[in-house]
């Protein structure tokens, strides 16, 4: 069997509410685990055999895209071609597949891996494959049961016991339907682009009778066609037991962290950062770049991710975070449930605090006020000896001199 993976990457508008850490980033190339988040989908499909290209598929501008496809390139080359196709303007998550289709099906692929970008898994794609084989849909969707409460934030499955054909698909449904949801992650036969056509083919003529309405020209996944595969009975749910979560706030990607550090301590424990004599006390899952210099009577871990350059000086504590590129952290400092930005400074005696992210619940209430679950530092922020910092997220190239707490610092 032949495959193409797409990834959709979606574009800069999208990326909102990964503020303020998309100012300076855009989310699909945010570090988790060392890597940019996307690039651990190009590592799952490199163990798919048969797959030629991965196309991935948004409205960024072109150029943010280079230095990433070239150390993909680098890195996968071998495996699969990767190439970004740019939409002139958002055209839904499916219209943008479906404008792309003579490039897609170019070298006749029977199948097609569509990945949604903001998401972290384990990818069991060869098990999906499988499973595919097996059934006569048109698509297996990867789905995953969350907790109850969670399952009004995704595209909720009900499905028939046994053959996994599904019945419904309602995305973020208003009452709950089932706790099995998308994980965003499908298993396409090309005969799809028939489906599409018809798809978009019945949106235009509904615009065109009726001009006014409040439906737009764009073709989502979602909406539009997953509801109406399982309305065929075309749709089928392989679901995973292993991790999945999907990162659209900041605060999520310190989960995902966790996920994929502890995913690593199984499958490349190279990866991971040992006690060693002369160096740090590591605790649990740590990954330390290289090139990043930290004090021997530093204590890291679990969970945590320290970027390119970052210097941790000694008796600092750091704990479920991610640490990103050119950070100092002084001494005797202490960094839990954070996300430390890029170039910013941590004073000594300094804290850092946020709240643990339980399950999907990423943004929490104070007063009213909804703030993230973990500390945010954006790019560039200074915060002086001796302060306390819980609960907020402070925008870029901030100098804080004083303790704060559950705050939005501008
Ligand atoms: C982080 O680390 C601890 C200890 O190793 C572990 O029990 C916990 O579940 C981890 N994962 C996440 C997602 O926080
Ligand atoms: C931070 O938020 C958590 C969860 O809402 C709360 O339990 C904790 O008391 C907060 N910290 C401060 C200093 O207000």
């Amino acid at each position: 069997m032949t495959f193409k993976a797409i990834i959709l990457v979606g574009g800069p508008s999208r990326g909102t509410r990964f503020r303020p850490l998309s100012l300076d980033c855009p989310k699909t190339l945010f570090p988790v685990a060392g890597h940019p988040v996307i690039w651990h989908h190009l590592e799952a499909l490199s163990r798919v055999d048969g797959l030629r290209e991965v196309l991935l598929i948004g409205f960024f501008e072109a150029s943010v895209f280079e230095n990433f496809l070239f150390d993909a390139t680098r890195k996968f080359g071998d495996k699969f071609h990767i190439r970004y196709l740019r939409e002139y303007r958002a055209l839904g998550t499916a219209g943008g597949i479906y404008h792309f289709r003579d490039e897609i099906q170019r070298g006749d692929p029977q199948h097609l891996f569509v990945l949604n970008a903001d998401v972290a898994c384990s990818f069991p794609l060869n098990e999906m494959m499988n499973f595919h084989t097996t059934h006569r849909g048109l698509c297996t969707i990867l789905g995953t049961k969350v907790p109850p409460e969670d399952a009004h934030r995704f595209g909720c499955l009900v499905a028939k016991p046994g053959s996994n054909e599904v019945l419904h698909y309602v995305e973020k449904p208003e009452s709950f339907i089932s706790d099995l949801i998308s994980c965003g992650i499908y298993l396409f036969d090309v005969a799809i682009f028939n489906t599409m056509k018809e798809a978009t083919q019945n949106k235009a003529s509904q615009i065109a009778l009726d001009p006014y309405t409040d439906n737009d020209d764009k073709l989502q996944l979602e909406q539009d066609l997953l509801r109406s595969l399982a309305e065929l009975r075309k749709l089928y749910v392989f679901e995973t037991k292993d991790f999945w979560r999907q990162i659209k706030t900041p605060s999520s990607a310190v989960p995902a962290n966790a996920l994929y550090l502890e995913q690593y301590a199984k499958t490349f424990p190279e990866r991971l950062a040992k006690s060693e004599s002369g160096g740090p006390q590591i605790v649990g899952a740590v990954y330390i770049h290289p090139t990043a210099v930290v004090d021997p009577r530093a204590k890291i871990g679990p969970n945590v991710t320290i970027g390119p350059r970052v210097v941790i000086g000694k008796g600092v504590r750091i704990k479920d975070s991610i640490i990103l590129d050119n950070v100092e952290i002084k001494n005797f400092a202490c960094v839990l449930h954070s996300i430390i930005g890029w170039d910013s400074k941590i004073g000594t005696w300094t804290r850092i605090e946020g709240t643990p992210v339980i399950n999907h619940q990423t943004i929490i209430t104070h007063n009213g006020v909804k703030v993230q679950s973990i500390a945010i530092l954006s790019k560039d922020v200074t915060v002086k000896d001796e302060v306390v910092i819980r609960n907020c997220t402070v925008l870029p190239h901030k100098e804080l001199k004083s303790s704060c707490h559950n705050e939005i610092l501008m």
